[in-house]
Formats: structure tokens, sequence, C-alpha cells
């Protein structure tokens, strides 16, 4: 079957580059880690087999994509240095916040205003947050900064950490 990559692409309006190459990075990092712990949930969550299995399997997938992308972030921030204010900014925005925004989520409701109305990925996030424990939203947090505490050399446990990094970043 011949596919128009053409036709895909006037259908995909590109995300916006984050402020350096490490700061798309460390976003990207952020995505997988989320999407992959909401459906190792739904995988427990739902009682159709086939469709906890596609799950399951689903979030082994992103485990591997978070892989990826924390290597990546590492291997960047070792030859660029000065782009971790940039990182630290990103972890700040997404590890801190009272809502859990996935980042598909905030880049396409800024780029496309017809999205609104429609169901996104934050519906997905918020079903999951619905049946999880109250505590899931902290614990992924939690899981969000030590995997990027390790990219970044530093421990992002407590909100006052990720600020004091962000400090030193910029003296
Ligand atoms: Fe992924």
């Amino acid at each position: 079957m011949h596919i128009d990559q053409a036709r895909i692409e006037a259908l995909r309006e590109p995300y916006e580059r984050g402020i350096t190459p490490s700061a798309t990075l460390a976003t990207n990092v952020i995505s997988e880690i989320i999407v992959n712990t909401a459906y190792r949930a739904l995988a427990a969550w739902v009682r159709e087999p086939v469709l906890s299995d596609l799950f399951l399997r689903a979030s082994r997938d992103e485990a591997g994509h978070a892989r990826e992308f924390l290597f990546y972030l590492k291997r960047r921030l070792n030859t660029h240095p000065h782009e971790l204010t940039s990182v630290l900014e990103r972890i700040h925005f997404y590890a801190t916040s009272s809502r859990l925004n996935h980042p598909v989520g905030v880049y396409k409701h800024q780029l496309v205003e017809e999205m609104r109305g429609y169901e996104t990925v934050d519906d997905v996030i918020d079903v999951y947050l619905r049946f999880s424990p109250p505590d899931e939203q902290d614990r992924l947090q939690a899981k969000l900064r030590r995997a990027l505490g390790s990219a970044v050399g530093r421990d992002l446990t407590r909100n006052s950490d990720i600020r004091q990094a962000l400090a030193d970043s910029m003296a």
C-alpha cells in the first residue's frame, strides 16, 4: 500500500521545538514515562484480557522509549552542559505542577485550537488518575524526578532541589 507522506504531514501540525535540543529530549523523557505508567495502570485496571495484554505491551514499548530518550539526553548534556538550565526549567514545569500535564496535550492544545472539545491524551490521563490511588500523581512525579535527576546528576526529590539546581545552573 502506498502512503502519501505529504498528506500525513498536512494533518500533523509539527511540535514546537524546545528552546534547546536537551529541553526537547527532556520533554520526550517526560512524555514516555507518563504514558508508560498510565498504560501499565490501565493494563491492571481493565477486565478484558486482550485489552490488558495490549496495554501491558504498549507500556513496555513506552518504557523502552523513555530509556532511549534518557540515553540521548545524558549524552547531549555531556557535550552541551550549558543546556542544563533549559532542562531544569522543563522539569520544574512538568514535575511540580498540581495538574499532571502530558507534553502532547500542552503542545497540541496550544497549536490546534480545533482540538478543544475533542478527547485528547489529557482525558486518558484523567481516567487513569480517577481509578488510581490518590497519591498516584505524586508517585508519577517522583518517578519523573528520579529519571531526570539521574540525567542531570542531581537529587531532584523536593521542589526546592529543582529550584536550587536551576539557580546553580544560572550562576
Ligand atoms: Fe513512546
